[in-house]
């Protein structure tokens, strides 16, 4: 997974974003199975942030060597997988009741800000780089 120039980001990506639609899927058809759906919330970021959005960050990294080969682009994945590991994992903690809401709210909120960041990282990534085709 790593490359002269650091980590291959978007390999990083792609193997990731398995890892969270698998957990994701997992809740799901335990919500299926238990017809109780408090963790509906996990579920959905788990697929969505987890999976949806890193498969498309792998994509266009993917797509975009030049854009893959800046130091930032190793920033932005890190940032949005320490964010995303933090929010994902507080909404689970929170949401099946093992962590209160309260007491919650010092790794859920940091961990959110950190997957804004990494989607501002990646945005500015794109307007610098996304450039050739
Ligand atoms: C094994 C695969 C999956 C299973 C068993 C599953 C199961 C479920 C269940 C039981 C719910 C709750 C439904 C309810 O509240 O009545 C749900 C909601 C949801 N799921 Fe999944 N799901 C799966 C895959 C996915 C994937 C791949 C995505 C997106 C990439 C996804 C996105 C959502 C969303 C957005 C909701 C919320 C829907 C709403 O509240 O309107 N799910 N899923």
């Amino acid at each position: 997974m790593t490359t002269g120039k650091g980590l291959d980001i978007s390999r990083g990506f792609f193997v990731t974003a398995v890892i969270y639609i698998v957990i994701g899927m997992m809740i799901g058809i335990g919500m299926g199975a238990t017809q109780n759906f408090a963790l509906k919330g996990a579920h959905v970021h788990a697929n969505l942030v987890g999976f949806a959005l890193m498969t498309l960050f792998a994509l266009t990294y993917r797509s975009f060597p030049a854009m893959a080969a800046r130091r930032l682009a190793q920033a932005q994945f890190w940032v949005f997988q320490l964010g995303a590991l933090m929010m994902n994992g507080a909404l689970l903690l929170m949401l099946s009741g093992i962590v209160s809401e309260a007491r919650i709210v010092p790794l859920l909120v940091p961990g959110e800000i950190l997957v804004l960041t990494g989607m501002v990282l990646f945005g500015w990534l794109v307007l610098q780089d996304a450039r050739e085709v």
